[in-house]
This record gives structure tokens, C-alpha cells and sequence, in this order.
């Protein structure tokens, strides 16, 4: 098992398992689109980070980092979890559950006060991955499309 940061030559595969990701959601995977954002983190390590997880050399996973966001209140960075996708073969052996722990630990390492991320309602298996990891939620996201 490899974990590492991707690279401009695992586009192909992160956008495989983006697609795949979208496909769970039920929603239209325009490919122009994921190459363009693949493009724009690897432009923009200071905004997002894409990691992918390997098994015997094959991109079994990713999960990215976005960074940049600010609490007014307490003057710290946080950042958010997005993106979380283990292709079904590699499924139920740990791989998020390691995957995320990297990446939380790059959180740390930058000095982010928190990580957040939003799960549907009813993906418990999410959930149940993300409490093991320790996060705990009291809140309801709200959101108003504008587009
Ligand atoms: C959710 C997902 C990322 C889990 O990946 P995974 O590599 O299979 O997860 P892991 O093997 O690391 O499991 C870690 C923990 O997650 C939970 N979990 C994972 N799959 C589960 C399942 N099918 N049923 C119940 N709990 C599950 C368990 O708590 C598990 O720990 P345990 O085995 O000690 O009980 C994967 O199923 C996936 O890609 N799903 C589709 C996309 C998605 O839902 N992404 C998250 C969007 S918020």
C-alpha cells in the first residue's frame, strides 16, 4: 500500500474515480470539467491537494484536501475533506480509513486547526468511516444553489 500526493500523470485515474464518485451521487460526469479541476489543483497546491492511495501499483483511491479557509472568530485555517472514493474492488481492507489518516496528518503538519467534511445523510458507511477517524458532528448543512 503507497499513499502519495498525484501527480499531473494520474490524471487519467483521479478522474476515473471521480467519475465513479459522481455516478454514487447519481450525477452526470462531464469529462472536460474533471480534467480542467485535475488541472487546476495541480496548479494550486496552495488551494487543493489530491491524494491518491495505491495498491501493487494500481490507484485504488483519493480523497483531496482543500485548503484556505479562514475562522474570523478564533484567526484559525481549517480545511475541508472532499472527494473520498475507494474503487469497489478495493473495498472493506482499510483503505480510507488510512488514506484519511495521511491526509489528516498533512493537516497537521500544516498547522490546520480542523478538518471538515460533508456526508449525505444517509451514506452510513461514510459516517461510520469518519467517526472512526474521530469526527463528530452537531450541525446541518444548508445549501441554496445559485447555479
Ligand atoms: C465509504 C468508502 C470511502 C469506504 O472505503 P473503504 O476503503 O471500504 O473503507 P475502510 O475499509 O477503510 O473502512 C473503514 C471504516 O469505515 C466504515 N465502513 C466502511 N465500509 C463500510 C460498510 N460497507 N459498512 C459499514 N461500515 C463501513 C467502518 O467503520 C470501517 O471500519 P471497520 O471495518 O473497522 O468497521 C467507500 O465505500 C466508497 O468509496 N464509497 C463510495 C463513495 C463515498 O461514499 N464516499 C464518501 C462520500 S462522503
Amino acid at each position: 500500500m503507497e499513499i502519495r500526493m498525484a501527480t499531473p500523470a494520474d490524471q487519467y485515474e483521479v478522474c476515473r474515480l471521480w467519475t465513479m464518485l459522481l455516478s454514487f451521487y447519481n450525477k452526470q460526469a462531464v469529462p472536460e470539467v474533471l480534467q480542467r479541476s485535475f488541472r487546476f489543483a495541480m496548479e494550486h497546491p496552495q488551494k487543493v491537494l489530491i491524494f491518491i492511495i495505491l495498491i501493487e501499483g494500481m490507484v485504488a483511491g483519493t480523497a483531496s484536501l482543500h485548503l484556505g479557509h479562514y475562522s474570523t472568530w478564533n484567526g484559525n485555517w481549517y480545511g475541508h475533506l472532499e472527494d473520498v472514493m475507494i474503487s469497489p474492488q478495493y473495498r472493506g481492507r482499510g483503505l480510507a480509513y488510512n488514506l484519511l489518516g495521511h491526509i489528516i496528518e498533512v493537516a497537521r503538519q500544516k498547522d490546520l486547526a480542523r478538518v471538515e467534511l460533508t456526508a449525505l445523510n444517509d451514506n452510513y458507511e461514510a459516517h461510520r468511516l469518519y467517526e472512526k477517524l474521530g469526527f463528530t458532528t452537531n450541525s446541518v448543512v444548508y445549501e441554496l444553489p445559485l447555479k
